[in-house]
């Protein structure tokens, strides 16, 4: 089993980006708790970040083949973007939307997510806690449609 955790824009500078909202972990650190989680239940973990909508839907279309399913916190994107909603639709894997903050407590145009209705669920407000949540919860369906 093999899962890809992808993080949109702005990711990148997590330990140093808004530590009052998103703490202080960085996201090799959360790479590392996702790695951790899924390495102890036999899985392997591919990571990828980029601040370039088109080339994290270019990701998704390419690893479509690779994995069985994805880890996804798509920043910004998850309050914009129609063409990341239809990539995800179209490539058919799992996704688990994960948010660090919570999104439904903040501006009134982060309570909208356009990629909710495309993904098995959703993970937010838990912090770097969300992530490892995550991963087990997408570990739990993949190992339960095996
Ligand atoms: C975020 C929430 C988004 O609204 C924001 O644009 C981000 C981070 C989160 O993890 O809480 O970049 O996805």
């Amino acid at each position: 089993m093999q899962i890809l955790l992808a993080h949109g824009p702005n990711l990148n500078l997590l330990g140093e980006r808004k530590p009052e909202i998103y703490g202080t972990t960085t996201l090799l650190d959360i790479e590392a708790d996702v790695a951790a989680a899924a390495n102890a239940r036999g899985a392997a973990v591919l990571c990828y970040q980029t601040n370039h909508e088109g080339a994290l839907i270019d990701a998704l279309h390419h690893y479509r083949r690779v994995v069985d399913g994805v880890i996804l916190n798509a920043g910004a994107w998850t309050h914009t973007s129609v063409a990341l909603r239809d990539a995800i639709e179209a490539v058919q894997l799992p996704v688990v939307e994960v948010h660090l903050s919570n999104t439904h407590r903040r501006e009134g145009f982060r309570h909208r997510s356009l990629i909710a209705g495309v993904c098995i669920g959703q993970v937010t407000g838990l912090g770097r806690d969300g992530y490892t949540a995550a991963a087990n919860l997408l570990l739990d369906y993949l190992e339960a449609r095996r």
